[in-house]
């Protein structure tokens, strides 16, 4: 399975030790400061591909009440487990393992929805974007790369080192317009679009 080989235990202990040295990264902290603005006491979360769960902790420590965070890899949950403990959300926050687009039916929706940098890692953008849209009741967030040469170009770059390497796990620069598109179809409206050079952040809410 790509995904294991590349996001492995290894990668886990990475990200748990720059969350702890730095917290998540910039373009999740705006999508989290966003929705902290609009209020998300009580609200519960749902995180699709969080790796070791800095996205859920911060909304957590915001004021959410509780969390359900999936990922496919299977690395991630022995340290996701250690830091929810670490901030004390050891009883609010599930992790589950398993591919979400495949789960979903039996994912209950919740108040606010969570894929940072997971949509460009899933190769069938209508179904993983369509699939985590119709679960919000609220908010989703998304974070996914922008429709540049340049982010192209990594893209394209890092592919080709991941095939020379013999890893089969591919990233994608999905169209934009799609991504709002099959978003909108479920519902929701653009209320926050930031970006840096590479990434795009957005947030919609159900009408
Ligand atoms: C690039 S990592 C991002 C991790 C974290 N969100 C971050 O930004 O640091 C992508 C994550 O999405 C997960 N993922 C990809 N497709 C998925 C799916 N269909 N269901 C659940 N998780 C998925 C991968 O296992 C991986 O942990």
């Amino acid at each position: 399975m790509p995904y294991r080989r590349l996001f492995n235990t290894k990668q886990a202990e990475r990200y748990l030790r720059r969350y702890r040295r730095s917290g998540v990264d910039k373009r999740a902290a705006d999508a989290i400061g966003y929705l902290s603005r609009q209020g998300i006491a009580g609200a519960t979360v749902l995180e699709v591909g969080g790796g070791v769960g800095g996205v859920v902790v911060e909304l957590l420590e915001n004021g959410a009440g509780s969390a359900v965070s999936i990922d496919l890899s299977t690395a991630y949950e022995p340290a996701a487990a250690r830091l929810a403990e670490e901030h004390g959300f050891t009883d609010r926050i599930e992790h589950r393992i398993g591919d979400f687009v495949v789960e979903a039916d039996d994912v209950a929706s919740t108040d606010v929805v969570f894929l940072n940098r997971v949509v460009c890692c899933y190769p069938h953008m209508p179904a993983m974007v369509s699939a985590a849209a119709t679960k919000a009741d609220r908010f989703l967030a998304l974070v996914y790369p922008r429709e540049r040469w340049w982010s192209k170009l990594s893209v394209a770059l890092g592919n080709a080192y991941l095939s020379a390497r013999r890893c089969d796990f591919r990233a994608f620069v999905h169209p934009i317009d799609g991504i709002h598109s099959v978003v909108a179809d479920a519902g929701l409206s653009p209320v926050h679009l930031t970006h840096d050079l590479n990434w795009e952040t957005a947030v919609f809410a159900r009408a």
